[in-house]
C-alpha cells in the first residue's frame, strides 16, 4: 500500500530528478534558463540582442557588449547573475560572482537593484532553490548560498579583485569603459586558473582608448573576447529606446558630438583635443548622485541669453560643485536680476557673463545689493594652469581649463555635476589648441555654434560660476580670490 509519505517521496524524487535535468540543461544555456524560470512584465521578453548576449556568454565565455544608453545593458547582466548562481548552486559546485564597475553607485544604484528586481520575477519552485530574502541570503549587495557567493567590488583596487577564486567564476563588469586596464588584467588572471570562468562586460562606449575599446577594436591579444555592438536601430526596433529620444539627442548634441556618437550610436568617440574628456564629466555626475552637501548656493553662475539663444541659465554651486541648473526662458535682463534676489542666501556670490546683454543683468543685480561680479570672457588673465607651465589666451580659455582641472581624476578635487543631458553635451563639446607662446586657446563660442548648430549656455554658466581668478595654482577648496 502506498502511503501519502511514499507518494510525497515519489513526487519529491521526481522533482529532484527534474531539477537535476534542468540544472544540466541550463548549465551552458542562460537563455533556456531565462525562458524556463522568468516571467517578464506585461508579457514581454528578452530583446533579441539581449538573448544573443546571453547565449554568446554561455558559448564564448568572454563577452563585451557596447550599446546605446538605456537600451537594456544592465538587465541581461542581472539575468546572467541568476543563471550562474542557480546552475552552479544546484550542481553543488563552488562558485563566485564578482560584480564590478568604474564607480560604486553604478553597482549599488543600478546593477544590484536590477539583480534584486529580477529575483522577484523568477519561479523559485521550478528552480528548486529557496527564494533568497533581502537581508538574509541576499544581503544588500551580496548573495550568500551554501556553495558560493555573489558580491560587489568597486573597480579601484586590483588586489581586492585578484583575491577571488573558485572553480566557477563569473565576472560582471558594468560600464566597462571606465574600468582601468589594471583591473581588467586582474580579471584576466582568473582565466589562468583551472575551472569554468565567464566574463560579461557592458557599457556605453567612451573615448577610443582603454581595454573595453581595445576589445571592440579587436586589438591583438584580445581575440578570445566576443564583442557585440547593439546599434541604435536594433534598440529602437526592440522598443527599448524610442526614435523620438534619439532624434531629440541628435538635435541637442549634433551628429558628430562625442555624446551622440557614444550614448546614442554606441560608437567609440571623443576627440583627443576636447577640453574636458567625457569620462571625467560622467564621473562627476556619478559623484553628484552621492553628494550630501547642503543645497545652498555659495555661488550662482549666470549665462544671459544673447541674440540667437533662447535661454538664460543659472548654475547653482555649493561646496561640492554644481548641484542644480535653472533655465529661464522668460523676462528681460532686468527680470533675471530680480529673480536672482529670491535665489540667493547670505554669502551667495553671483558671477554673470557681462559681455553684451549680461551687462544689464549685472548692473541691476548690483543695484539690488547682490554680491555680483562680471565675467568678461575676452579679458586677459595672468592665471597659469596647475603645472604652472601654460598661460591662457583669455579668461574664457582659463575658465574652461579651470573646470577641466577641477574634474581631472589625477589632479582634480572630485567636484560634482548634476545629471543633465545638455550639460554633458556642452561640457564635452569645445576643443582646445595651443596658441603662439605656449598659451592655451579654447574654441570660440561662434565656432562651436557653427559646428554644433547651438551654443553651450548651460556649460558656460557652470564654467563661469566655478571660475575664481586666483592668478596662481589653486584648488577648489581654496576659496581665496575673487573673479
Ligand atoms: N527585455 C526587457 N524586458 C523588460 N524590461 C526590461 C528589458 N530590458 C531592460 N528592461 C528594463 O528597462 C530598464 C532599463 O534597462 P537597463 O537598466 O538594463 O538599461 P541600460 O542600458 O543598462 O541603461 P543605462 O544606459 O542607463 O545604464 C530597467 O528597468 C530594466 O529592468
Ligand atoms: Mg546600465
Amino acid at each position: 500500500m502506498t502511503t501519502t509519505l511514499d507518494r510525497l517521496r515519489g513526487k519529491q524524487g521526481r522533482l529532484a530528478q527534474l531539477r537535476s535535468i534542468d540544472g544540466k540543461r541550463w548549465w551552458h544555456h542562460p537563455v533556456t534558463f531565462v525562458d524556463d524560470v522568468i516571467t517578464f512584465p506585461d508579457g514581454g521578453q528578452l530583446a533579441s540582442y539581449q538573448a544573443t548576449e546571453l547565449s554568446d556568454l554561455g558559448e564564448h565565455r568572454k563577452v563585451a557588449v557596447r550599446a546605446p544608453r538605456g537600451s537594456g545593458k544592465t538587465m541581461p547582466a542581472a539575468l546572467a547573475f541568476w543563471w550562474f548562481a542557480c546552475t552552479r548552486e544546484l550542481a553543488a559546485q563552488d562558485w563566485k560572482i564578482l560584480t564590478t564597475a568604474g564607480s560604486w553607485p553604478q553597482l549599488a544604484k543600478y546593477l544590484w537593484p536590477e539583480i534584486r528586481k529580477w529575483s522577484n520575477r523568477m519561479d523559485w519552485e521550478r528552480i528548486g532553490l529557496p527564494k533568497p530574502r533581502i537581508g538574509h541570503e541576499l544581503l544588500t549587495n551580496e548573495l550568500k548560498w551554501a556553495h558560493g557567493e555573489g558580491f560587489a567590488r568597486a573597480a579601484k583596487d586590483p588586489d581586492l579583485i585578484e583575491g577571488a577564486h573558485a572553480t566557477n567564476m563569473l565576472v560582471i563588469i558594468d560600464e566597462g569603459k571606465s574600468v582601468e586596464d589594471a583591473i581588467w588584467d586582474s580579471i584576466e588572471g582568473y582565466f589562468a586558473n583551472p575551472g569554468n570562468h565567464y566574463v560579461l562586460a557592458l557599457s556605453v562606449p567612451g573615448a577610443p582608448v582603454g581595454r573595453f575599446a581595445d576589445i571592440h577594436h579587436r586589438k591583438k591579444g584580445f581575440d578570445d573576447w566576443h564583442p557585440i555592438h547593439v546599434t541604435l536601430d536594433e534598440a529602437v526596433r526592440e522598443g527599448r529606446v524610442t526614435r523620438e529620444w534619439a532624434d531629440a539627442r541628435l538635435a541637442q548634441w549634433g551628429h558628430d558630438s562625442v555624446m551622440y556618437q557614444c550614448h546614442v550610436l554606441a560608437e567609440f568617440g571623443g576627440s583627443e583635443d576636447g577640453v574636458i574628456p567625457l569620462a571625467w564629466i560622467e564621473a562627476a555626475v556619478e559623484r553628484g548622485k552621492d553628494s550630501t552637501a547642503e543645497l545652498r548656493p555659495h555661488r550662482i553662475g549666470v549665462d544671459v541669453a544673447d541674440t540667437g539663444d533662447d535661454q538664460t541659465v543659472f548654475a547653482y554651486i555649493n561646496e561640492d560643485g554644481v548641484y542644480r541648473l535653472e533655465r529661464v526662458t522668460e523676462g528681460d535682463v532686468v527680470d533675471h536680476a530680480n529673480k536672482l534676489t529670491s535665489r540667493t542666501v547670505k554669502g551667495t556670490r553671483i558671477v554673470v557673463d557681462s559681455i553684451g546683454v549680461g551687462a544689464g543683468t549685472l548692473a541691476q543685480a548690483k543695484k539690488l545689493g547682490l554680491d555680483a561680479v562680471g565675467f568678461v570672457a575676452s579679458e586677459r588673465t595672468t592665471r597659469l594652469d596647475r603645472t604652472g607651465e601654460f598661460g591662457f589666451i583669455n579668461k574664457r580659455a582659463a575658465a574652461w581649463w579651470n573646470l577641466r582641472e577641477l574634474l581631472d581624476p589625477e589632479l582634480g578635487d572630485g567636484i560634482c555635476l548634476p545629471d543633465d543631458a545638455e550639460l554633458l553635451g556642452d561640457l564635452s563639446a569645445p576643443k582646445w589648441m595651443e596658441a603662439a607662446g605656449g598659451r592655451i586657446q579654447v574654441e570660440s563660442k561662434a565656432d562651436i555654434r557653427k559646428r554644433l548648430g547651438r551654443s553651450t549656455d548651460v556649460g558656460d554658466a557652470c564654467v563661469q560660476g566655478m571660475w575664481r581668478d586666483v592668478g596662481r595654482v589653486g584648488g577648489w577648496g581654496d576659496n581665496a580670490g575673487a573673479v
